[in-house]
């Protein structure tokens, strides 16, 4: 409690600095990670899913809370990560010079602590930008938006507006969402030509939503968004089954659900750079997993993958089949853990590559210089 305290003094008082024009303040105040908080799926759900319940209409949500997941986890442990370790929301928050992600919103039990303060992990594996995608089975984007509500107002309480405006607005806001969305399985309605009542494209509703989701964030504080855009959805080893690629992967990739996915990341680049031009001091660094998954399914072996399309535990880590077979042992080698969600290599290299990598794949900035970027 004392601690605490003396650490909001601290705060309080480099921010009066801060506001004075003080750059010793600012110095000293850059020394700390900034808090990192995390919306989108299970390419960085931390065990959100393990706190839903049950739906009885829907059934149970996708939970990774039993063996093979975690395999590679410091224990053997099944936290709830769908990946055999860290997902890339541990990776990001490594690099930015945490242990590992911060933790899931569901598994905090109280209101948030300040003294020693991380961020909040909101996302929820098979989540989407849409309320409909797996609904009753996901905390959806917009349902992750106001637990982030909860947790402002916790830390407003605790800190004060001004200390808690400041906070946020240096604070690094990572999204990854949409691929739910865009598969067919999970929006039996979904339409690909423009279609009533607004003669819009699916995408462009998807994309719409995506800007009401970052504006709200935005109305809330948030400054810097770090927002990874979908990959390569017609490729993954579920999609493979469905085509017949038996025990997952086929080789193949679905390429009209891949050109939807580039539509979409195409307008998610149009939204990020019309929203910074709207919007005063909002700044983004736009992932390009697409690109990033593209150019190392081009050429797997220059990033060490032997297996970029059947997944590493295709029995229990996948909803179905289910086939009572061990993960492979070459998890390092794989890129796809279960049907969809990537191995922890596949997650390192791709935040390596976001956090601090060329301009390749991150526009206009990479992470780390999102970060540290003066307002
Ligand atoms: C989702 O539901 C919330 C709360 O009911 C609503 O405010 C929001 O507009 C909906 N968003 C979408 C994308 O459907
Ligand atoms: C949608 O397209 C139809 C047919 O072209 C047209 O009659 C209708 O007015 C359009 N609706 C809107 C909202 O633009
Ligand atoms: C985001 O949505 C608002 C409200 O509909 C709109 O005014 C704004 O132009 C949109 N921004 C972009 C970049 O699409
Ligand atoms: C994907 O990779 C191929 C080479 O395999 C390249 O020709 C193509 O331009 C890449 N597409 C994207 C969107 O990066
Ligand atoms: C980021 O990249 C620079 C230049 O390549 C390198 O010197 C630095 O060590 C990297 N930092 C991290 C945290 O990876």
């Amino acid at each position: 409690m004392q601690r605490s305290s003396s650490i909001l003094a601290v705060m309080v008082v480099s921010f009066v600095v801060l506001l004075a024009g003080g750059a010793g303040a600012a110095a000293a105040a850059v020394a700390q990670p900034v808090p990192l908080f995390v919306f989108g799926d299970g390419t960085l759900d931390v065990g959100n899913n393990n706190n839903l319940p049950g739906d009885e209409d829907v059934g149970d949500p996708p939970r990774a809370n039993h063996p093979y997941y975690g395999i590679d986890f410091p224990g053997g442990k099944a936290t709830g990560r769908f990946s055999n370790g860290y997902t890339m929301a541990d990776f990001i928050a490594k690099y930015m010079g945490y242990e590992m992600s911060p933790p899931a919103y569901l598994s905090l039990s109280g209101p948030v602590n300040m003294d020693g303060f991380t961020g909040v992990n909101y996302a929820s594996a098979d989540a989407g930008i849409r309320n409909s995608t797996n609904a009753g089975l996901t905390i959806p984007l917009s349902k992750q938006i106001s637990y982030f509500a909860t947790t402002r107002s916790q830390m407003e309480s605790k800190l004060g507006r001004l200390a808690m405006s400041d906070l946020l607005s240096r604070s690094l806001f990572l999204l990854a969402v949409g691929t739910m969305d865009l598969l067919p399985d999970c929006n039996y309605f979904l339409t690909f030509p423009p279609s009533p009542p607004d003669n819009k494209t699916e995408v462009q509703r998807l994309v719409e939503f995506y800007n009401a989701s970052v504006t709200s964030l935005y109305g809330m504080g948030a400054r810097r968004f770090a927002v990874v855009n979908v990959g390569l959805v017609g490729c993954g080893p579920t999609v493979d089954t469905r085509r017949g690629g038996g025990s997952g992967g086929g080789g193949g990739c679905d390429a009209r659900m891949n050109g939807l996915a580039a539509e979409f990341n195409a307008a998610l680049g149009a939204l990020l750079a019309g929203l910074r031009s709207e919007k005063r001091r909002l700044r983004y660094s736009l992932a390009d997993f697409y690109g990033f998954s593209n150019a190392t399914f081009a050429n797997p072996s220059a990033a060490g993958f032997v297996n970029i399309d059947s997944s590493c535990c295709p029995g229990p880590c996948m909803p179905f089949p289910y086939f009572n077979q061990p993960p492979c042992d070459n998890r390092a080698q794989y890129w796809f853990w279960d049907g969809g969600y990537t191995t922890e290599q596949a997650a390192m290299v791709a935040a390596a590559a976001f956090y601090n990598g060329t301009a390749k794949f991150t526009t206009p900035v990479n992470f780390k210089q999102l970060i540290r970027r003066k307002k």
